[in-house]
């Protein structure tokens, strides 16, 4: 049965990435609500949606919607979020459910209470390269995970002006405290250390004790260019090691023997590298960064069923970790 959805926050982000998506499944974009008079135009064009309002409380009260969908700002995330599960509505958010660790606990009491689900967008699980690593990992072919290395970084720009962290915390980091377990393990143990050489340039590396007793490093900063690749994850086990860059360029190393010496070398399976990246010049799939495959368990899961879209408790975990990441980092 279709989903009849209202949506709230007409931005670059669900302009450009979500709606195009979410659209392509089973689908009815019902309703639209942005305060900016434009960009709600603009996007009710884009998507033939007539019913438009400045006013979220509006959208969430319409009687003909079956979930609410938003991609706002923390703040919104929060309000908007409890109003529509207080109305027994299922839910999906962008990161971050809210502002603080205590408000995606209030957004978690909301769904629990209502019995309903709050789905949340951390699409860097379905990222095709973190995808591919995942599955792996989870197949028993790489055998136990030691460590995990990465970095993400951003650009200053964000920034500029504006020594407050507070929007890399919640709109950029809140990713990687969500893909570190997915990945590997619950984290039992964060601590971080970080160097500032001016205003709003960070570096900082967050280390992570994991309940399976692999550790991990994280750079993350905000000074590097958006114009160049700013993500990468390395896994390492016993022979095998997990590389993914840029979330869509995969490198599995394995055990191969030297192969100078060998004659008849050649690439051997099950122990040369295996190497996966997309086609970029195929017209088709066009969803390397996930927000699809994302919105494909989530639909699903706002229509009641059990799927592995991440859901508020992900939420919660996520942004505990962030506080403790800020509160080692004292930023
Ligand atoms: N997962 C990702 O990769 C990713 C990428 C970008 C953004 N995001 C998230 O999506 C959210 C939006 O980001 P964006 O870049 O599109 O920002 P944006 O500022 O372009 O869009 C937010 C929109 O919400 C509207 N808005 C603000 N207050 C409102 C209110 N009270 N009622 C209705 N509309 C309101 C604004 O007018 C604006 O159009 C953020 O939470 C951000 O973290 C996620």
């Amino acid at each position: 049965m279709t989903l009849k959805i209202g949506w709230i926050g007409c931005g670059i982000h669900a302009s450009q990435m979500l709606l195009p998506q979410l659209v392509r499944h089973d689908v009815q974009l019902t309703a639209l609500c942005d305060i900016d008079g434009n960009r709600l135009a603009a996007a009710g064009r884009q998507f033939g949606v007539t019913h438009l309002t400045n006013d979220a409380q509006e959208l969430i009260r319409r009687t003909d919607i079956d979930a609410v969908g938003m991609a706002v700002g923390p703040d919104q995330h929060l309000m908007f979020g409890k109003m529509a599960l207080e109305r027994g509505l299922p839910v999906f958010m962008e990161k971050p459910p809210s502002g603080s660790a205590a408000g995606a606990r209030e957004l978690l009491a909301a769904s629990e209470k209502a019995g309903k689900p709050l789905l949340v967008g951390f699409m860097k699980r379905y990222s095709a390269g973190n995808k591919i690593a995942s599955n792996i990992l989870r197949s028993g072919r790489f055998g136990d995970v030691h460590g995990l290395t990465g970095y993400y970084m951003t650009a200053p720009g964000y920034f500029a002006g504006n020594v407050d962290y507070t929007g890399f915390f919640l709109h950029h980091c809140v990713h990687h405290m969500d893909l570190v377990s997915f990945l590997v393990s619950p984290v039992t143990k964060l601590t971080a250390r970080k160097v500032e050489k001016g205003r709003g340039i960070l570096l900082f590396h967050v280390h992570f004790d994991f309940e399976c007793g692999a550790i991990g490093t994280i750079a993350m900063g905000t000074g590097q260019s958006r114009g160049a690749p700013v993500e990468r994850i390395e896994i390492m086990g016993d022979h095998q090691r997990l590389e993914v860059d840029n979330v869509i360029e995969v490198r599995w190393n394995r055990n191969p023997p030297f192969k100078i010496d060998d004659p008849a070398a050649a690439l051997a399976d099950g122990e040369d590298t295996l190497s996966w990246k997309p086609n970029f010049t195929a017209a088709a799939n066009e969803d390397p960064k996930g927000y699809h495959s994302l919105l494909a368990d989530v639909v699903p899961a706002l229509a009641g069923a059990q799927t592995s879209a991440p859901t508020i408790r992900d939420g919660v975990v996520a942004m505990e970790r962030l506080e403790k990441l800020r509160h080692e980092l004292a930023l």
